[in-house]
């Protein structure tokens, strides 16, 4: 079974993913993390994020070991993320990483948990559940800034909320792949839920689908 998790950054879909791949044995891929991996190493080296030619080649040599990165979870690497993910070659070479894991994931486990903003429209659209997460760029904004805190770093929420919302709009407005639930997605708004309320409403979609497998 592939479960298909988008949304927004900071709407909750990583913890309801972690959390699903937990209940279910199932393994996980935070596909941000690929492209936070090809911005990080394009910063680390010096080049700019919007140069398609290099990053398309830092793309297809992306490892598994590059997802383990120290600095992937910067504001600085999470805003080059979305420039090189706005790039189609950048897109088409992580395609292949992603559909892979998909299908044979990791550790023979009976399924996948991807989360993305593209999973459920493009790099899984067979996925037997779909779910679109979502909260208000208000309550998003709140919850990065918290984290950026605990963190030590600079978290200030009128600046949080803008560079969200600068990322909302590169990552809806994109030619390519855009943020936007698949016509087959359960929309979950967590703005005034807790992790494991999302995560029950979460399972009962899995296991409804679990049913109606068994009738069919
Ligand atoms: O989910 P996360 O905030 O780590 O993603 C970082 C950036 O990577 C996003 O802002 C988005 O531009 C891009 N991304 C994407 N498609 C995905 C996952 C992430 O375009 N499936």
């Amino acid at each position: 079974m592939i479960v298909a998790i988008d949304g927004p950054s900071a709407s909750g879909k990583g913890t309801l993913a972690r959390g699903l791949a937990k209940a279910l044995g199932f393994a996980y891929l935070d596909s941000g993390s690929l492209y936070r991996a090809v911005a990080a190493k394009l910063l680390a080296a010096g080049f700019d994020p919007n140069d398609a030619a290099v990053a398309e080649q830092v793309a297809r040599a992306i490892s598994p070991d590059d997802l383990e990165r120290p600095d992937l979870r910067s504001e600085a690497v999470a805003q080059a993320a979305s420039r090189v993910a706005a790039l189609p070659p950048v897109r088409a070479a992580l395609l292949a990483f992603q559909r892979d894991f998909a299908k044979r994931p990791p550790g023979a486990t009976g399924g996948a948990v991807l989360d993305g903003r593209d999973i459920g429209t493009v790099v899984c659209p067979e996925a037997e559940v779909k779910l679109f997460v979502t909260a208000s760029a208000e309550e998003r904004a709140r919850r990065r800034s918290k984290e950026l805190i605990e963190k030590g770093e600079s978290g200030i929420y009128a600046r949080v909320l803008k560079e969200m919302r600068e990322r909302d709009d590169r990552d809806t407005a994109r030619s390519h792949a855009p943020l936007v639930a698949a016509a087959d997605a359960v929309e979950i708004d967590t703005t005034d839920k807790d992790a494991n309320a999302v995560l029950a409403i979460a399972l009962a979609v899995v296991a409804e689908k679990r049913k109606s497998f068994r009738r069919d």
